[in-house]
């Protein structure tokens, strides 16, 4: 094995590859020996990012795939057992935050209304891509990993699956459910040598959290809310996956690894 690179011959497929934190889990990964397939409904972002992979000799590829639609999960997954011969790892990280654009200024530390200014089409909506999205993913991936002798999902909540905040409850309804399903899938798979958990981001400069972040009331409001004084990088993130997807993370299931700059420690 080549010193250093931590998933060589492993086949790794990254929902929500082309931006923020799945698009540096794809560069993360295919850097570390990975075969990497990038998945996104932004086509074009999603292109450029396995491009630049291509161009420094990594191997990645990209598929436009809402992970809302079984179809569309069913399909991706035969394509690249198909090509590939086997999946190892699967990332589900696409995600929505729910947040009304037209909502320039957010008074509090998370984006998004308060339940009664919450629409059951905005609930819905948030579901169908974080939680119902993840589910999909990970059932698609069930029979060909099991086929490959095992595999590891790693399916990004939030610190908002872990605690609750002043708005957006969809959001947070979202994210608890992507950190049990893990725990149960972890349960129900461990047999079959396949690994779930959770990964719990704080705030991340990501183009989700930027609308926040150029808020300086915001900024200064969720920077003094973390310990370590500064927002995460797509990068912080990547690494937790980098983990959870390698060997180094063999006896690890139906964890949860919080990255959040010690936040939900307060
Ligand atoms: N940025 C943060 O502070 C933060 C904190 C905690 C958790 N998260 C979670 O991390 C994940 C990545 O977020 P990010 O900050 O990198 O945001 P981002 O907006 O940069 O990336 C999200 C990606 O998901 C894709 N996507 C959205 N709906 C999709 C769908 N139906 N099918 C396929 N792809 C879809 C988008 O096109 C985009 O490329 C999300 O699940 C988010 O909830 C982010």
């Amino acid at each position: 094995m080549e010193t250093g690179k931590r998933l060589i011959g492993k086949v790794a497929i990254v929902s929500g590859g082309a931006s923020g934190i799945g698009a540096e889990t794809v560069r993360v990964f295919a850097a570390h020996g990975a075969s990497v397939v990038a998945c996104d409904v932004n086509e074009a972002l999603g292109q450029s990012v396995v491009d630049g992979i291509c161009q420094d000799g990594g191997e990645a590829m990209f598929r436009t795939l809402d992970v809302s639609s079984e179809q569309q999960w069913a399909a991706l997954v035969a394509e690249v057992e198909e090509s590939h011969g086997r999946l190892d790892v699967l990332t589900n990280i696409a995600g929505i935050s729910g947040r009304d654009p037209s909502q320039n200024i957010q008074p509090t530390l998370t984006a998004g209304g308060v339940l009664e200014d919450q629409s059951l089409e905005k609930w819905n909506q948030v579901m169908e891509v974080n939680a119902t999205g993840t589910y999909l993913g990970t059932k698609a991936v069930i029979a060909p990993m099991r086929r490959s002798g095992g595999g590891s999902i790693i399916n990004i909540s939030s610190i908002c699956g872990l605690v609750g905040s002043f708005g957006n409850p969809a959001y947070h309804a979202s994210k608890g459910a992507v950190r049990l399903f893990s725990k149960a899938v972890a349960i129900q798979y461990a047999a079959d040598g396949i690994r779930a958990n959770s990964i719990h981001p704080g705030f991340v400069d990501t183009p989700m959290t930027e609308p926040g972040h150029a808020n300086p009331e915001v900024a200064k409001m969720r920077l003094e809310a973390t310990p370590l004084g500064r927002f995460g990088t797509p990068r912080d993130v990547a690494m937790g996956c980098l983990y959870l997807a390698s060997d180094e993370a063999s006896w690890v299931t139906g964890s949860e690894l919080v990255i959040d700059g010690g936040m939900t420690a307060n």
